[in-house]
């Protein structure tokens, strides 16, 4: 005979263990019988249906009908109840078929076992997935600034048809000054702060080691091994003996060019240039020359472009323009024509060929392009500043 869900006669403990008792049995017989969708549909309905159903008729014939001094211990023993009710007709459900993941709302069933063997991240709760777990994770790294900005420099001059050269970071004394023309105790070599490597007193000066100070030495590398034409753009590190601040770092990035023909002039020089920075900052963009001093290039030159943070004015609205020390420019790189004396180490002719050569702080560069007011940002590593670039 069915189960049905009979009146308290009183609430005593008693009373009730046996009532419970006798509920649970009855749900545990009925579970056992349910073979269909059909019959789950059905035993579902009989113990959970809000109307009538027998979690219903417990509220009603036992909770609601306690006398208060009953009702705490009435519904806990409810509140047991419903647990095992939801948990038969659960369960009886996955009994019916192999567990599969149903995917909310879309009426697609995909095995669980399947998924499994999938989904890493896919959590298992009985035999329910929730696929709005996140997975795990695989942080993607990204091009650090330095390095992007180089890259970006780097194409601006291959679609003028340069090509990339690199050279050594330890480079010997002969490369990084004597034959860029800077003669030994010549007083230009001390504006470029060198770090020596130790103890080589015993070889000649040109032999002995040192952080090249700048990638000039791989435009005589590259013109030792090439004949004239030669256009090309070399990206590196490099050393200073700085103390690191705000704008100095011991080690730095260049990016430096070289081009080599048989008529080529400064107009090649201030043309090329100008392209490039508008290419690489906007093409509202004005370069500006004025004369400098380089052993190797001769005449030589610093480039100035007029600064895109202030639009050349030198303020920010009634703010100084602190990039451009509000002078409204910024200068960005060193240049000139190649010194003739240079052509001598290399084996070309000076009296056939001409050419000029150029060389920016890659680092100062993505400063400027990024808004970084601290250079050692880009070589602490914290993950948080990098990661705002990827
Ligand atoms: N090598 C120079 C420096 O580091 C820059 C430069 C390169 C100047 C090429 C002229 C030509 O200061």
């Amino acid at each position: 005979m069915a189960y049905t869900v009979p009146k308290l006669k009183d609430f005593s403990s008693a009373i009730l263990d046996k009532a419970a008792d006798k509920l649970l049995a009855a749900l545990d017989e009925e579970s056992k019988t349910v073979s269909s969708e059909a019959e789950w549909k059905a035993f579902r309905d009989r113990w959970m249906a809000r109307k009538n159903g027998v979690l219903t008729q417990i509220n009603e014939l036992w909770l609601k009908a306690a006398p208060k001094d009953a009702k705490r211990d009435v519904g806990q023993r409810v509140n047991e109840i419903r647990q095992k009710i939801e948990q038969k007709v659960d369960g009886a459900k996955a009994r019916l078929r192999a567990p599969v993941m149903e995917v909310e709302h879309s009426g697609i069933e995909v095995p669980v076992e399947e998924l499994e063997k999938y989904a890493g991240g896919i959590k298992r709760d009985a035999d329910r997935l929730d696929i709005t777990l996140p997975g795990i994770r695989r942080p993607l790294g990204a091009e650090h600034p330095v390095i992007k900005t180089m890259n970006e420099i780097v194409s601006v001059f291959r679609d003028l048809g340069y090509s990339v050269r690199e050279g050594p970071e330890i480079e010997t004394d002969y490369y990084n000054f004597e034959a860029l023309n800077f003669p030994p105790n010549h007083p230009a070599r001390d504006m470029q702060d060198t770090l020596f490597i130790a103890h080589q007193e015993s070889k000649p000066l040109r032999e002995r080691l040192l952080l090249r100070t700048h990638t000039s030495p791989v435009q005589i590398r590259t013109m030792e091994q090439m004949k004239p034409p030669v256009r090309i753009v070399i990206p590196g590190k490099v050393h200073r003996n700085d103390p690191p601040d705000a704008s100095h770092s011991p080690m730095f990035h260049q990016i430096e060019g070289l081009a080599v023909d048989s008529d080529i002039t400064f107009g090649d020089l201030k043309g090329t240039l100008d392209h490039a920075m508008k290419a690489l900052f906007g093409s509202s963009v004005k370069t500006h020359f004025r004369p400098s001093y380089f052993p190797f290039t001769e005449p030589s030159a610093e480039m100035m472009v007029s600064c895109f943070i202030c639009g050349g004015s030198g303020k920010r609205g009634s703010e100084p323009c602190r990039p451009c020390k509000q002078t409204g420019w910024i200068e960005i790189l060193g240049c000139g024509m190649v010194d003739p004396n240079v052509y001598g180490f290399v084996d070309y002719d000076p009296r056939k060929v001409s050419g000029f050569a150029f060389g920016m702080g890659a680092d100062r560069m993505a400063l400027l392009k990024y808004g970084v007011d601290d250079i050692q940002l880009f070589f602490q590593g914290d993950v948080r500043f990098l990661e705002q670039f990827a």
